[in-house]
């Protein structure tokens, strides 16, 4: 198969860290040059550069122009990066990879002539150098030319980009937080109590995140309402009643299992009991079971 077009591009990524040496990796996997990776000082150019055999630049020896520049900074910073790179450098098309901001935090590249767009893979990179940007969905908006050429990079690179909304990427980024972030702090909890009930911690973590990982590629494959298992989707009530007391005096715990049991109530209705099930759950996601609560008056 012929080479993408845009992997001829002139690319410079800015931001040797988890992401951006994703996509840089990705990038050069796919068959396409690096122009340079920016980083904030001389070191961690070199460093990064080294590692990707490119040439490594700060702001301030940025080359003068590129077709490509993916700003793969903190989201904090990339209104300012963008600022400072404004002044030194001229590009055809500027990205950034946040998935809360919108393509406008790059504005200052646009009154150099840029078209803008922002990327955001949704993927968790952790600097591991397995990582890359294949199979990725990734979320785009911007302005029409920076978009269609963030399709096209996305396609290059062995991923799917989706045109999204600029007002709605807060909630879209809100959504992957809860299911990433919010996965694992929900194992967190659940650990917690695992150990407690007797499990070594460490068995404790990698059975239940390998338990986790099997019911959201289910959730993945089917409707919710066939995807969910557990007792509250069948109904089990004696279960539900005995999760919660063997579960008493663990207020995040009960108090989440409440908020979650009420997810999968409403996404599995028409099945009966749940009048019983609510019954139990009454009062656990607010902080505190009613017989403790009557104790503290
Ligand atoms: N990690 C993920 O899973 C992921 C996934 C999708 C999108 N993103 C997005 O990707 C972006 C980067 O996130 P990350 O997780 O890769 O962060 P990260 O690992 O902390 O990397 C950020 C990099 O930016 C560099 N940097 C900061 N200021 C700079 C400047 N003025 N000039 C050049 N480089 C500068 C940092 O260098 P120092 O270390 O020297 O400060 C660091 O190498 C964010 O917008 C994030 O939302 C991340």
């Amino acid at each position: 198969m012929p080479r993408p077009a845009i992997l001829r591009r002139s690319l410079v990524i800015v931001g040797p860290g988890r992401a951006g040496l994703a996509l840089a990796r990705s990038w050069i996997a796919a068959g396409g040059k690096l122009s340079g990776i920016v980083g904030r000082t001389p070191g961690s150019a070199r460093e990064a550069a080294r590692r990707l055999r490119t040439a490594g630049a700060t702001a301030a020896t940025v080359r003068p122009e590129c077709d490509l520049l993916v700003l793969a900074v903190p989201d904090d910073r990339v209104a300012d990066v963008a600022r400072e790179l404004a002044g030194r450098t001229r590009c055809r098309i500027a990205f950034h990879l946040s998935g809360a901001l919108t393509a406008s935090a790059l504005a200052p590249l646009a009154r150099r002539g840029a078209s803008l767009a922002s990327l955001h893979p949704l993927r968790a990179f952790t600097g591991d150098p397995r990582e890359n940007w294949r199979g990725a969905f990734v979320a785009i908006e911007g302005d029409p030319i920076a978009v269609r050429t963030g399709e096209r990079l996305s396609e290059a690179l062995g991923a799917t980009g989706y045109r999204i909304d600029s007002a709605g990427k807060p909630l879209y980024h809100a959504a992957a937080a809860l299911a990433a972030g919010g996965t694992m702090a929900l194992l967190s909890v659940a650990v917690r109590a695992a150990v407690d009930a007797g499990l070594p911690h460490k068995q404790a973590r990698a059975a239940l995140a390998r338990l986790a990982s099997e019911a959201a590629a289910a959730t993945a494959l089917r409707p919710f309402a066939e995807a969910f298992t557990g007792p509250v989707a069948r109904r089990d009530v004696e279960t539900v009643r005995a999760h919660r007391r063997a579960a008493s005096g663990r207020r995040d715990f009960l108090a989440l299992y409440a908020r979650l049991a009420r997810e999968i109530l409403a996404e599995t209705a028409g099945r009966g009991s749940e009048v019983q099930i609510r019954a139990i759950l009454v009062d656990l996601d607010k902080g505190a079971p009613r017989a403790a609560r009557r104790r503290r008056r």
